[in-house]
């Protein structure tokens, strides 16, 4: 394994990267009124590879849109470092999202005309700024894609294009990364290959990643898990196993079925 040989993205280990207090989303109003994210408080650290999990429907996307300022929210607070989202103008919360969120959507989102290496370097082709090439390097090295980077994203493998979506996340060195089912389109070969990438951004890059999945053995890559029901926060576990996960599951259903 290298060493750090250039700068962290992060704040320091340890404190938090970001953070909900009584976070709450509703949608809709009335009949249709649907509450979301319930008084949602959580904390994710630094350097931290964060899960998300829980039933479908629990809340899991509002949580990850509103952390990252892709959706608005109904009370409460959603902060990104010290900087609140809440009350942030159009122009500071898009240069926010472009410079210290970086998103991963299940469906990789690459532009197919453009290659891996272009890809990549494309959000910040757009804002106008140059990548720390050093960095930039390293990120390539640590996904794997140095032998890749000339291939359009229809000459990779799902593993391979969702790792150049996870280059792209990194390459602007955010101080957090969220993504929502990150694996879910991938065969679990791939989906290991993306997951350990993610868990080495974490442990050799400082970076900082939140994830939603609904695979135990996803989860395991992770320091910590995080429990959705109902949009509430139901439970917190640290440094989780696929076989407590699934336990933890099993629970969770049974409770289900007997309320
Ligand atoms: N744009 C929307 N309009 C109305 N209701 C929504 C919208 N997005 C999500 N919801 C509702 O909010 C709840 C949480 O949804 P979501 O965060 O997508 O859950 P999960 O990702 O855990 O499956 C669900 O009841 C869902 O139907
Ligand atoms: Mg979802």
């Amino acid at each position: 394994m290298s060493t750090i040989a250039t700068e962290t993205p992060t704040t320091p280990t340890g404190s938090a990267a970001a953070r909900a207090t009584d976070l709450t989303k509703i949608y809709g109003e009335g009949e249709t009124k649907v509450v979301a994210l319930d008084h949602v408080s959580v904390e994710f650290r630094a350097a931290e590879f964060t899960a998300i999990m829980g039933p479908s429907g629990s809340g899991k996307s509002t949580l990850m849109h509103c952390m990252a300022g892709l959706d608005s929210i109904s009370a409460g607070s959603a902060r990104i470092g010290d900087t609140e989202l809440t009350g942030l103008k159009d122009k500071k919360l898009t240069q926010l999202r472009r410079d210290r969120i970086g998103f991963i959507f299940q469906a990789f989102n690459l532009l197919p005309t453009l290659n891996a290496l272009e890809n990549i370097r494309l959000p910040m082709d757009i804002a106008g700024r140059k990548p720390d090439p050093e960095w930039l390097d390293r990120v390539i090295e640590t996904v794997g894609l140095s032998g890749r980077l000339k291939h359009r994203p229809a000459q990779l493998s799902g593993g391979q294009q969702q790792r150049v979506a996870v280059a792209r996340a990194l390459a602007s060195k955010p101080d957090i990364i969220f993504g929502d089912e990150p694996t879910g389109n991938l065969d679990s070969r791939s989906g290991a290959e993306v997951l350990g990438f993610l868990r080495n951004s974490v442990r050799e890059l400082g970076q900082t990643v939140v994830m939603v999945t609904h695979d135990p053995v996803a989860a395991s890559y992770a320091d910590r898990v995080v429990f959705l029901a109902d949009g509430r926060i139901v439970d917190d576990m640290a440094d989780p196993t696929a076989e407590r996960v699934l336990e933890h599951m099993k629970q969770y259903d049974a409770k289900g079925r007997t309320s």
